[in-house]
């Protein structure tokens, strides 16, 4: 297990849910009971993010935004500023999806140049990192991985380090029913660590990929696993719940 025992379960609700089912969601969400030491956060989309920070507000759920610009506010078309998620309430960002490297074309370098952007902002960043399944089969897991952290390395001064972490999601396991095993994600997640070393040595890095009350457990026990990144079993309360209360038996 990690050195820090704080545990993550961040729900990425992706494009699936319009204002009115996100604002009942997350009234059943900011009901639950969250332990000592485990980090709930939410991730709705753009056009929930005010109504459902408000129901948030005054709760341990954190609310953030599936992507974001690192600019200062200006002139850029259709983009998520970081002073305009504070204003409502938001406290993080999901930066560099696979969906959003892999279907959208985000590279390597913009989602770097938006981390780096958002965490100069004194704002938390997500950070997802993860190989293809031809990138894996074909050996490649290590580079893909440094190749996207490399940017970050160098660019993230250590007094932004508290708001960085890092989820490793292999693209082959996201919404696919595959969960990566045990011996893929902590070879992953110490590639990572020791990649980012130079910022913090006790970077949270969270797993996501198929994470679900059934496999949450032992993906929790992994020694190098601070929690996980979890799209489908999100949109479920109970499943949401049943992940917290898991996170929440491991936590301290
Ligand atoms: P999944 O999605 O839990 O549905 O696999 C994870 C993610 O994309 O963050």
């Amino acid at each position: 297990m990690r050195a820090s025992q704080m545990r993550w379960v961040v729900g990425n609700w992706k494009m699936n849910l319009g204002p009115q089912r996100s604002i009942s969601l997350a009234k059943e969400i900011a009901a639950l009971k969250i332990p000592d030491g485990v980090q709930a956060w939410i991730a709705p989309s753009t056009e929930s993010l005010m109504s459902v920070a408000a129901i948030c507000k005054g709760t341990k759920i954190l609310v953030g935004s599936q992507n974001a610009c690192g600019e200062k506010p200006g002139a850029f078309t259709g983009e998520l500023s970081v002073p305009a998620l504070k204003e409502i309430g938001c406290g993080f960002a999901i930066i560099g999806h696979s969906e959003r490297r892999h279907v959208f074309g985000e590279s390597v370098e913009l989602c770097a140049k938006r981390a780096i952007g958002i965490l100069s902002q004194d704002f938390k960043v997500i950070f997802c990192v993860g190989e293809t399944l031809e990138e894996r089969r074909s050996g490649r897991t290590e580079d893909v991985l440094r190749e996207q952290l490399r940017p970050l390395r160098d660019a993230v001064p250590p007094e932004q380090r508290e708001n960085l972490i890092i989820a490793y999601e292999p693209v082959w396991a996201i919404g696919t029913g595959i969960v990566a095993k045990e011996e893929e994600y902590t070879a992953a997640h110490n590639i990572i660590a020791d990649r980012l070393a130079n910022i913090n040595i006790n970077l949270p890095i969270l797993y996501g990929g198929s994470v679900a009350p059934n496999n949450f457990d032992s993906i929790l026990r992994a020694h190098n696993v601070s929690g996980g990144l979890v799209g489908g079993a999100s949109l479920d309360v109970e499943k949401f719940e049943t992940l917290i209360k898991l996170a929440g038996a491991l936590a301290n």
